[in-house]
């Protein structure tokens, strides 16, 4: 069997929201996988696409925005129990898995079986039968292989069974040298960078002046390019024999010109090294090449108190953007602030997402002409 070309649905889970930016990105990374197009199938919380295995499991390598790919193995009906546990155990497990102890995420809505905790006994149950009468290799004790993630997503009674190809969730992108109080994750940063590039007439040079642990940088260094950690897919069954993924275009042009990051926090800095710098933005401000665009977290006062309240720093904020004579910035402002007030700028927000649990709205001052 030649698995490279076996067709598979691959389904990219993408925070609410973002389905349709995440699918953008796909398009213009699409040459990564060798293509010139895609057929994309929008759904709430992601989106679909068909294409060979070889070509999909690249997709947990080019994409930034999405937090897991899964790969569609089955879709049965059950109303049912023992309906259910039949099923599962005439499933061809030994052609998806490696590891006898299959991770069970389940969820459902508007089905039968709504007792989730339930449906898991039922597959564990399953999985135990199947394996019984039709056991796994030791590959798994040989490798070291860890245990796959299995979600059975139930709705309306219909059950879809799907693997997961990443292991860690995709914003755990291995590159972050610290973490500080409160970094915004991966994946918000790369969609808020690609959707402003969007807004940009031109290639602009990056730099967040509150910077943390220096995600935006990161991110705006790493877009175009393909991830190289381990994903949980390279000891698949699915991928046995086939060689490694290479992106068939290399790296893609990069969002920005350059990317550099400050904070007034020197002990962190210390830490990041170069691109970074120690910089208190409120002051006068670095030789910065033009043009420039500005992206900042800046802190919400909530776990990083602030030493004015939030009109005024809002104000501040604005004003100082306005004295470095920046056309364009994105700010990350809590949905519970105030709408910054500017003569000199329109504001309009790219999207609303929740950051580690506080409703966010990404929003893009452009200076009026
Ligand atoms: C919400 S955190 C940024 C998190 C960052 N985006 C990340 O992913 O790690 C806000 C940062 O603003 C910095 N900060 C606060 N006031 C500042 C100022 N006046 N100048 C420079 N940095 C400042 C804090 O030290 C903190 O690291």
């Amino acid at each position: 069997m030649n698995r490279a070309a076996v067709e598979w649905t691959f389904f990219c889970i993408t925070p609410l929201g973002l389905e349709e930016l995440a699918a953008l990105e796909l398009q213009h990374k699409i040459t990564m996988l060798g293509r010139d197009s895609v057929q994309i199938n929008l759904l709430k919380g992601g989106f679909e696409v068909t294409l060979p295995w070889e070509q999909g499991r690249g997709l947990v390598h080019i994409l930034k925005i999405p937090t897991r790919v899964l790969v569609r193995l089955c879709v049965f009906k059950a109303r049912d129990f023992a309906k259910a546990f039949n099923k599962l155990k005439s499933l061809p497990w030994t052609q998806w898995i490696t590891h006898p102890e299959v991770e069970f995420e389940v969820s459902a809505n508007e089905c039968r079986l709504i007792q989730t905790t339930r449906m898991r006994e039922v597959s564990e149950d399953a999985l135990k039968a199947a394996l019984k009468a039709s056991p796994l290799s030791l590959r798994y004790q040989k490798e070291s292989i860890a245990p796959e993630t299995i979600y059975l997503r139930g709705v309306k009674d219909e059950w879809t069974v799907s693997m997961d190809l990443c292991g860690d969730p995709l914003y755990k992108r291995g590159l972050s040298l610290i973490k500080d109080l409160a970094p915004i994750r991966e994946n918000l940063a790369a969609a808020a960078l690609f959707a402003l590039k969007d807004k940009l007439s031109q290639k602009h040079h990056l730099w967040d002046p509150m910077c943390g642990s220096g995600t935006f940088v990161f991110e705006a260094e790493n877009f175009h390019q393909p991830s190289q950690r381990f994903f949980s897919y390279q000891t698949s069954v699915l991928n046995l024999g086939v060689p490694p993924w290479k992106s068939k275009t290399g790296e893609l042009e990069s969002l920005f010109s350059s990317a550099k990051g400050s904070d007034i926090l020197s002990g962190l800095i210390e830490k990041l090294g170069s691109p970074f710098f120690t910089h208190d933005f409120f002051s006068p401000p670095p030789q910065l090449e033009r043009p420039s665009v500005v992206v900042m977290n800046p802190p919400y006062g909530e776990r990083i108190k602030l030493p004015v309240s939030i009109e005024v720093f809002q104000k501040n904020l604005i004003d100082q953007i306005d004295q470095l004579k920046i056309n364009d910035a994105l700010i990350v402002k809590p949905l519970s602030w105030r709408p910054f007030i500017t003569q000199n700028y329109s504001t309009t927000t790219l999207f609303r997402v929740s950051n580690g649990g506080i409703d966010v709205e990404m929003i893009h001052l452009k200076r009026r002409s």
